[in-house]
């Protein structure tokens, strides 16, 4: 197998229940991942162009479900199932989806 032009890290971290700081897995990552596996793969990219992989937390546990797409290194936060599509679709076309993007940290308040 090739390596990929992008990797999409989805955070699958699952804290205990009770945590005050939560975490993706119970937020729904991994089946945010699953289903995103699944959409490059309809879309003909899993193969070459992009894979989606399963992470540890990537400290942005406040914004999740996290995904950090990588070489690009862009920052999706809350995403949620009904993102799947539009982020495997904007894949496709060499975009990213505006509205998920998470600021850079220089940029946060
Ligand atoms: S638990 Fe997902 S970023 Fe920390």
């Amino acid at each position: 197998m090739p390596h990929r032009e992008r990797y999409l890290f989805v955070c699958t971290n699952r804290r205990e229940d009770g945590n005050p700081k939560g975490s993706c897995a119970q937020k729904g990552s991994e089946e945010v991942v699953k289903r995103l596996k699944q959409a490059l793969v309809e879309r003909g990219l899993a193969k070459s162009v992009a894979r989606a992989c399963t992470a540890s937390c990537l400290d942005l546990c406040e914004f999740g479900v996290a995904i950090v797409v990588e070489p690009i290194h862009v920052v999706y936060g809350r995403v949620t199932l009904d993102d799947v599509e539009a982020i495997a679709d904007a894949m496709v076309r060499g975009e990213v989806v505006e509205r998920l993007l998470m600021p850079r940290p220089e940029a946060r308040a």
